[in-house]
């Protein structure tokens, strides 16, 4: 989109998106800058009705400094947008060299035509804002990066890929792009031990996202509702360093690498498949369950989850005991719990929830504490 201020063109670009939170969790990295994870992960896309940040990219004429606002509070520019930026710029010097021919068709590329000359002087403010939790656990980073690799593509329109864009924002970034269930492919295991350029470009090229669309049938028989701890702030270890001190120090994380996530992706495949919705659950349950083991066997130990997790870990174990699995629970980098719940069963389980303050009374924690309701989204938009 184009508008006019003080007689200076201004281009714009928003995106909505959701975030994705990771069922078979992504904890570590391979190559740490393009991004690419050392294990295989699924993640599920929220619904942007429910849940949703919305990023506006705005090229500001009036200033050359680059600005980054987060719900209103300015923020500093992290490397990893810088490198964005850069990309940004680069593309754009690359479009200058270009004939004007590709920008003749329609009003809007006209537009970007005649700002292309003095484009790489505008200063780039992106304003991102969340309508929920923000740092603390429910994947705000995702929905955020990847909203703004589709606006710096959006304004680009050059054929730069928007997977390898959020990707390189934030690895969970990249799984936002598509509804349902969505598998973010990490390296090879026997490219696991290489660091050679040759196989990082190779591996860069095939680590990218894809839905997978057998879990579409899950789409009208869970809803998903997100319990947020309302003592928790904002995390003290963020994921990108949680992750690295876990593959510096724990034993844990190897087995989990080399063999363990695998096994979890193979039987996650295979459930879906089968349309096993308990199964589905089991699974999303125990990797949830052992990426946070991995997290304990880190030194210093990162305790993601506390005392208002476990209780919800508990409850839904006790539910489950009536209704095989019918619940599952995972929990990102943070307390907050993401529950998924067979849609036949949720009011049962509403009026259990409503009901669990007296299971836990000696609790200092209210339960439910402040919900989100939502269910799987399509991906952005
Ligand atoms: C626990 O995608 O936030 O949520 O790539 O460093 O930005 P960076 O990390 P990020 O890590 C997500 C970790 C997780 C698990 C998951 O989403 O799969």
């Amino acid at each position: 989109m184009f508008t006019q201020l003080n007689k200076k063109l201004t281009l714009t670009s928003s995106f909505k998106t959701a975030p994705n939170i990771g069922l078979i969790k992504y904890w570590g990295k391979w190559n740490e800058k393009e991004i690419i994870p050392l294990n295989t992960n699924i993640g599920v896309t929220l619904n942007p009705k429910d849940i949703f940040t919305t990023t506006t990219l705005t090229l500001n004429p009036e200033s050359h400094k680059n600005e980054l606002l987060i719900n209103g509070k300015d923020f500093a520019i992290s490397n990893r947008i810088e490198r964005l930026f850069n990309i940004f710029r680069e593309q754009i010097q690359q479009s200058k060299q270009l004939t004007c021919n590709r920008y003749k068709n329609s009003p809007s590329d006209k537009l970007l035509g005649q700002l292309i000359p003095d484009i790489d002087k505008y200063g780039i403010r992106v304003e991102s804002n969340n309508s929920f939790p923000t740092g603390s656990g429910l994947a705000s980073s995702s929905s955020g990066l990847s909203a703004l690799a589709l606006c710096l593509q959006d304004i680009l329109k050059t054929n730069i890929d928007v997977r390898y864009l959020s990707r390189i924002g934030s690895g969970s970034a990249c799984r936002c792009l598509y509804g349902n269930f969505v598998l973010f492919p990490g390296v090879q295991l026997n490219n696991l031990d290489k660091c050679d350029q040759e196989t990082i470009n190779l591996e860069s090229k095939r680590c990218l996202p894809y839905e997978i669309q057998n879990s579409r049938w899950l789409k009208d028989k869970v809803s998903i509702v997100i319990l947020t701890d309302t003592h928790q702030g904002q995390k003290d270890v963020l994921s990108k360093d949680g992750m690295k001190m876990t593959w510096e120090t724990s034993k844990l994380i190897q087995g989990r690498v080399r063999q363990f996530v695998e096994q979890h992706i193979q039987e996650l495949q295979t459930a879906l498949e089968n349309q096993d919705f308990n199964k589905v659950m089991e699974i999303i349950i125990k990797d949830s369950n052992q990426f946070h083991a991995t997290c304990m066997d880190t030194y210093p130990p990162l305790l993601y989850l506390n005392d208002f997790s476990r209780q919800i870990i508990q409850m839904v174990h006790i539910y489950n005991r009536n209704a095989k699995n019918i619940v599952g629970y995972t929990f990102d980098a943070g307390a907050h719990a993401v529950l998924l719940i067979h849609n036949d069963e949720l009011l049962s389980f509403k009026n259990f929830l409503a009901n669990a303050q007296n299971l836990f009374t000696k609790s200092k924690y209210i339960i439910p504490s402040q919900q989100f309701w939502t269910s799987i989204g399509d991906g952005p938009i």
